[in-house]
Formats: C-alpha cells, sequence, structure tokens
C-alpha cells in the first residue's frame, strides 16, 4: 500500500515560525490516527508519541478517566459507550479543546479516536490554526472488519500505564499481569462481542465520510493495518520521519 503526505503551503509558514522560536521537539503537527475499533490506533500512538516526543491524546482515555472520576461529562458519556455509540460532538469538542490548548501539545501531539464526525475534523482545523500549527498527518489503518472481533474481545489493557496485550498474539509473561509495572490487566466493557457490532456501525456510519474529507485535501496516507505491529510501525515512522524532516 503507498503512502502519501503532500506538503500544502502552511507547512513551510509555519516551520519558519516555529524555527525562530527554537521549538524543536515534536513534529509542529497533529497526527491523528483514522481507523476502526481494534485497528491499532492505541498501540501505534503509544509508540509515535514515545519516538517523536509527542503528548498522546484518546477520547476514549478522557472519557473513561472522567467515568472513573464520576463527573457529570463521565456521567453523560457512560451509557452511549456502554452501548457503543460515539458521544455527542458538542460534549467532546469542548473536552478536547481544553486538551490541545494545554502548553505540552504547542509542538503537535498524536490523537487516537478523535475526530470522529465531520464536525469534529472541522473543528480540530480551526483549533490547529489558531495554534499556529502544520498541515495535519492523517494515518488510515486499514484493517478488514473479520479481524477486528478478534483483536477486540482478546484485548487486555494495563489498569495503571495502559500497556496493551492481546490474549490470542501479544500474551503478557503471566497472565493477568502487565510485564512492564505488575499492574492488573483489565478486559475493556465495550470488548465484548455485542457492543464492539455497534462500534464498527456507528465507524461506518460516522466516521468513515472523514476518510474522503481528508483524501480531497491531500492529507490521509493509507497504511495497511492488517501487517504486524512493527512493520506497522515503520510504516509510520516513513511517513513522520519525511515530516519531521521537511521541519
Ligand atoms: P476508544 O477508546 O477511542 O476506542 P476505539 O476507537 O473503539 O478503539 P480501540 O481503543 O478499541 O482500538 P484501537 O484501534 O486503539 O486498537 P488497539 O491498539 O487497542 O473509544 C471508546 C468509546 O468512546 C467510543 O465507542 C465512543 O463511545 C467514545 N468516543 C471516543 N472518542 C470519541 C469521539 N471522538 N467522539 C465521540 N465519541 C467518542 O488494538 C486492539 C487489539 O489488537 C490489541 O489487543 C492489540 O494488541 C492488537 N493489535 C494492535 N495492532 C495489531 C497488529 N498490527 N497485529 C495484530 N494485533 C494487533
Amino acid at each position: 500500500m503507498r503512502a502519501s503526505l503532500r506538503k500544502g503551503s502552511c507547512v513551510a509558514a509555519v516551520t519558519a515560525d516555529r524555527n525562530a522560536v527554537g521549538a524543536l521537539k515534536g513534529l509542529g503537527r497533529a497526527v491523528i490516527l483514522l481507523g476502526p475499533p481494534g485497528a491499532g490506533k492505541g498501540t501505534q500512538a503509544q509508540r509515535i508519541a514515545k519516538r517523536y516526543e509527542l503528548p498522546h491524546l484518546s477520547t476514549g482515555d478522557m472519557f473513561r478517566d472522567h467515568i472513573q472520576r464520576g463527573t457529570e461529562l463521565g456521567k453523560k458519556a457512560k451509557p452511549l459507550m456502554e452501548r457503543g455509540e460515539l458521544v455527542p460532538d458538542e460534549i467532546v469538542l469542548g473536552m478536547v479543546e481544553d486538551r490541545i490548548n494545554q502548553p505540552d501539545c504547542a509542538n503537535g501531539f498524536v490523537f487516537d479516536g478523535f475526530p470522529r464526525t465531520l464536525p469534529q475534523a472541522d473543528d480540530l482545523e480551526r483549533i490547529c490554526r489558531n495554534n499556529r500549527l502544520g498541515c495535519t498527518i492523517v494515518l488510515h489503518m486499514v484493517v478488514d472488519h473479520a479481524l477486528l472481533m478478534r483483536r477486540l474481545t482478546g484485548r487486555r489493557i494495563c489498569k495503571a500505564g495502559g500497556h496493551i496485550y492481546n490474549v490470542y498474539n501479544r500474551p503478557p509473561k503471566v497472565e493477568g499481569v502487565c510485564d512492564f509495572d505488575g499492574s492488573e490487566l483489565i478486559h475493556r466493557a465495550d470488548d465484548s462481542e455485542g457492543v464492539i457490532g455497534e462500534r464498527l456501525a456507528a465507524y461506518d456510519r460516522q466516521t468513515v465520510p472523514l476518510v474522503e474529507y481528508y483524501t480531497d485535501r491531500g492529507l490521509l496516507s493509507p497504511i495497511d493495518g492488517m501487517a504486524e505491529a512493527d512493520t506497522v510501525t515503520e510504516s509510520i515512522s516513513r511517513i513522520l520521519d519525511g515530516a519531521k524532516a521537511a521541519r
């Protein structure tokens, strides 16, 4: 699969501006992982964040944190997430803008799980323009739906650090225990077969239109998400190394 990334004129303008203030960490851009539930967005986002010194943002993690803390936002999101439906844009957008406006996002960030609707994509572009970030890089993780059910029902996540495992192809050394920090591994409540079906349907209905949206803007790079995880990381790194060199 060929990955393409067109450079727009906004890159050069932002590059000059950021070099002037000596901002060299990160990529100076938003990196978006777009793909269905189980495509490997979280797995790859963790790796990208480390390699390119970018904050890793995840709307799913933000909502789970709100639910755990019992906030009003969490109370609104919980029943929708349990059913596999998207949280309404008006709830998502304020939360995301607050997070992107934090100082650690000034030189770019990697987002997993956002945007998921056309209004969210428009809003992200507005926020990036306001924050003087360069053209967004959208990595479209392409995976057959048939594979996703197995990946999600087999997923286990470390409670403390969010490390991701799979009982079928990436088991921990000791069952139920994280290799890195020894914490308990959990099975997400929405990783049951019925809810996964709803999440996939929501993706097809509300998020697939973003493929055309970003293709039309020349920002989309397709990635073969069915390859082995290290191979996927290599494909992504080639694109992001190119973007970094162009800064
Ligand atoms: P969210 O938490 O974002 O979940 P998701 O998009 O459904 O994605 P997942 O986290 O399930 O999958 P992933 O692609 O990150 O896969 P992973 O790397 O873990 O959202 C949850 C809910 O929150 C939504 O349903 C919605 O209600 C709400 N929400 C969130 N954002 C929202 C928004 N913007 N607007 C509205 N509502 C929102 O990998 C999966 C498994 O596969 C793992 O076990 C992993 O080890 C394995 N794996 C990964 N890569 C590979 C590979 N290459 N080969 C083999 N196995 C692999």
